[in-house]
């Protein structure tokens, strides 16, 4: 295994918990609706192994998600989830459009990460 790959099996390892833990810090900001909701669930599920911070000492692989860079691209970021880029999977086969239609509406509620997130947010390159 390269580097890379040790680091994203850690990621995958210390998620469960990140994620429950930033279940509770946003829902007691933000009272989201069912769909928002459902959205946030699966976005923690499979997309924020790679778009959130999972712990502060880990770089994160893909860009920080929030309301400014989807609102107003909501075709195009649903189009770029179900096709994926070179850096990043498609989830066509994986998601239903009912559920990608959710993780944008929760994306469209979430707020722009704190500078220090955004700084760390390099890619350290392609996963191969
Ligand atoms: C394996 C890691 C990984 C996973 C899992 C992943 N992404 Fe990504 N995502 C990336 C990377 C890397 C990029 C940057 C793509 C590029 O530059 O080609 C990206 C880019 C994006 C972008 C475009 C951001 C922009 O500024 O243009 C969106 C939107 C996005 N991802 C949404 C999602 C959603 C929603 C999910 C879950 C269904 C998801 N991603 C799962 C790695 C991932």
């Amino acid at each position: 295994m390269t580097r890379i790959h040790w680091i994203f099996a850690i990621f995958l390892g210390i998620f469960p918990l990140a994620a429950r833990a930033q279940q509770a810090d946003a829902g007691a900001l933000l009272p989201l609706n069912d769909t928002q909701k459902l959205g946030q669930r699966i976005y923690q599920q499979r997309c924020g192994v790679c778009h959130t911070i999972v712990a502060p000492v880990f770089p994160m692989y893909g860009p920080a998600l929030y309301k400014d860079l989807v609102i107003g691209s909501e075709d195009a970021i649903k189009e770029m989830i179900r096709s994926g880029t070179s850096k990043m999977p498609g989830f066509k086969l994986g998601l239903q459009p009912s559920e990608i239609d959710a993780i944008v509406e929760y994306l469209k509620t979430a707020p722009k990460p704190p500078k220090s997130t955004a700084a760390r947010n390099a890619p350290p390159g392609p996963m191969d």
